[in-house]
């Protein structure tokens, strides 16, 4: 079945499947083994995904973003969990066709959905699939921080939950810190706003994180600003596909230089300021890549949220931000493979 031998990209890694998981009818976790030479590029933080490569015989292949469900504090190897999607063509073809000693080539974890404080105390809440982020901050609160978490977790079923025994495991242990409700939509009925609110309302000082369908996540906003939890303290996950071909190789850096119309920027990442000359008609990534400063990205399409970050001051345009809220923009969120400069000056943090 998997035949990729040579990465078609300088970022990607073939990685071998280690071990399947059958978690539900519905769902299965891979566990990969990645080569001891490319394992500093997959160290992740909780809350990160993969980007599988995923053939196909009508477009060559097909690019997936996939959560790591594992923590890096307590498991050894990352793990990812596929949900079926209806009609979906790559969550089918990784339930049924992947078996131990596969290779896949994927891209190094991603992603911005990562805790802030991981001592702090946290409401948790997901959805069928939107569990696999989730449960890799939970774990990784409990092994590593000192706070209490409350996990809500909707699910269409019992027969649907994933990670159902870990999750029972991992209360009894940390019965003192670790809270998890879980609801039924066979038995409750979908989770209303006002019934999200009522549950939350004494946790409502608490920072949040979200992912699951977008009417659940609609729900959870709405409950959350109910309680009057502030916007900045929802972390929310969304789940797309990806259009476009992440795997391809490279493309050509932009010329950087004093040609054209040019704005200035000052970026901070991990600590460093950087001060850049940024061509009008480039995004942020590219003007960073071609700088040689790890910008953190993925798809760049604007559909994965790894390039998120706020700008300070200034003011840009986006050509797609659909995965932001109108309030993540209003308050300054920005998606880099998409950001254009529309101000001489810009202060742009990461
Ligand atoms: C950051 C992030 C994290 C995610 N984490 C998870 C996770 O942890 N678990 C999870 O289950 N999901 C996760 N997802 C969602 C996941 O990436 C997919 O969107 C999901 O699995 C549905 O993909 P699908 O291909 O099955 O379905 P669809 O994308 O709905 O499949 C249909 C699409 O495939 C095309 N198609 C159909 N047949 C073919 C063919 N033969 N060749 C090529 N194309 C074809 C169709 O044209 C259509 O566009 C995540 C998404 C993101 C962005
Ligand atoms: S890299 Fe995926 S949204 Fe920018």
């Amino acid at each position: 079945m998997t035949t990729v031998t040579t990465p078609r990209n300088s970022r990607s890694v073939v990685v071998t499947v280690a071990a399947v998981v059958e978690e539900t009818s519905e769902a299965r976790s891979l566990v990969f083994d990645v080569p001891p030479e490319r394992r500093d590029e997959f160290a992740y933080k909780p809350g990160q995904f993969l980007t599988l490569r995923i053939p196909s015989d009508r477009s060559g292949s097909v690019a997936r973003c996939y959560s790591l469900a594992s923590s890096p504090f307590t498991d050894d190897l990352p793990k990812v969990t596929i949900k079926r999607t209806a009609d979906g063509y790559g969550s089918h073809w990784l339930c049924d066709h992947v078996d131990v000693g596969d290779r896949i080539e994927v891209l190094p974890p991603a992603g911005a959905f990562t805790p802030v404080d991981l001592d702090e105390d946290v409401l948790l809440f997901a959805a069928g699939s939107g569990i696999t982020p989730v449960m890799s901050i939970l774990k990784s609160a409990l092994s590593q921080g000192s706070g209490k978490v409350m996990l809500f977790y909707a699910n269409r079923d019992e027969r649907s939950i994933i990670f159902a025994a870990e999750l029972r495991e991992l209360a009894s242990r940390h019965d003192d810190r670790l809270t998890v409700v879980h609801w039924l939509e066979s038995v409750q009925g979908l989770p209303t706003a006002r019934q999200l609110a009522s549950l939350s309302d004494r946790w409502h000082d608490r920072r949040a994180y979200v992912c699951g369908p977008r009417p659940f996540m609609g729900a959870i906003h709405e409950a959350l600003a109910l309680v009057g939890m502030p916007r900045n303290k929802v972390h929310a996950e969304v789940f797309t596909s990806l259009s476009g071909d992440p795997f391809a190789p490279e493309v050509e850096q932009i010329p950087v230089g004093d040609e054209g119309s040019t704005a200035t920027v000052e970026v901070q990442l991990d600590g460093d300021t950087h001060n850049l000359s940024w061509p009008r008609a480039a995004t942020l990534v590219d003007v960073m890549l071609s700088k040689g400063l790890e910008v953190p990205y993925s798809c760049r399409e604007g559909e994965c949220g790894s390039c998120a970050c706020t700008v300070i001051e200034g003011e840009v345009s986006m050509d797609s931000a659909a995965i932001l809220d109108p309030e993540d923009i209003a308050n300054g969120y920005i998606l880099a493979c998409q950001a254009r400069p529309v101000s001489e000056h810009l202060r742009i943090e990461f």
